[in-house]
């Protein structure tokens, strides 16, 4: 059986993925700060599942729990790493754009160190980073959220030829959502904003395609695609 372990799993995109995983057979590792959650989140899930928890700020210790997880489950062959905070933020809150840096920044690294230096001795598996569509512009309204996104793909993207110069079959797989329905989902106008199921079937099977990149859902290469050829003065306007 095939294993699987979805960081931020306790709601969101990542619990759907989490479910994803558990119906199609895979052994499912949940990890998120909320424990409280998780003796409801095991009725959801038919397959066997371990549970920890980790905040990702505290990233020593963070990196310690995963590794204990990853040697509790007998290895893993993909870890997601979906948590995230994004905060609508136009006067710079400091705390908001610090807690958007430590969890989406210091949290992903860590977490993605980990998981690369498993995968590395393991010999093959995949990573799988929940980027976002806000990693291809600055935002101004949630200036720490866009580049802590930005970051996120662009890590990964050294990550993948990072194991391409290694020579070893590490899948890394970088996801960029446009809107989903969450609680992390804000503002007002909101357009295609996909359901959290929807999302992750999507997401599932980018996985099982071992893609390297994918915009979900799959509509939003549109928004993409003009976000990169929108000149300064237009974009700005926005
Ligand atoms: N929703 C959207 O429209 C959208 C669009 C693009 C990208 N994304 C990205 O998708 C990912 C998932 O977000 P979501 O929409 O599913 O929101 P969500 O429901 O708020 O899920 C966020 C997850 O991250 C976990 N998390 C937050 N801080 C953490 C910490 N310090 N340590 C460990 N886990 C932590 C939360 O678990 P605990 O609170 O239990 O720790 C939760 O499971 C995020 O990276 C987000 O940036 C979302």
């Amino acid at each position: 059986m095939k294993k699987a372990i979805v960081i931020g799993a306790t709601s969101g995109i990542g619990k759907e993925l989490a479910k994803m995983f558990s119906q199609n057979d895979y052994v499912v590792g949940i990890v998120g700060r909320r424990s409280e959650l998780f003796p409801e989140l095991q009725k959801e899930i038919p397959t066997e599942v371990f549970f920890k928890r980790i905040d990702v700020t505290k990233t020593s210790e963070a990196m310690n729990l995963l590794g204990e997880l990853i040697k509790e489950m007998g290895g893993v062959d993909v870890i997601v790493i979906s948590s995230g905070v994004g905060f609508i933020n136009p006067d710079l809150n400091w705390e908001q754009e610090k807690e958007t840096i430590d969890v989406n920044i210091s949290g992903f690294t860590a977490m993605a160190n980990v998981a690369f230096k498993h995968f590395c001795i393991q010999g093959s598996g995949q990573i799988v980073g929940i980027s976002s569509i806000a990693a291809i512009r600055g935002g101004g309204d949630s200036p720490a959220y866009n580049a802590s996104k930005a970051f996120v793909s662009n890590y990964l993207e050294g990550l993948r030829q990072k194991a391409s110069k290694l020579k070893i079959p590490i899948v890394v797989t970088d996801i960029q959502p446009g809107l989903v329905n969450t609680v992390m989902a804000k503002g007002e106008g909101l357009f295609w904003v996909a359901p959290p199921e929807k999302a992750a079937k999507q997401i599932f099977r980018v996985i099982e395609n071992k893609k390297r990149h994918a915009y979900i859902t799959k509509r939003w290469r549109i928004i993409a695609w003009l976000l990169k050829i929108m000149p300064d003065w237009m974009y700005n306007k926005l």
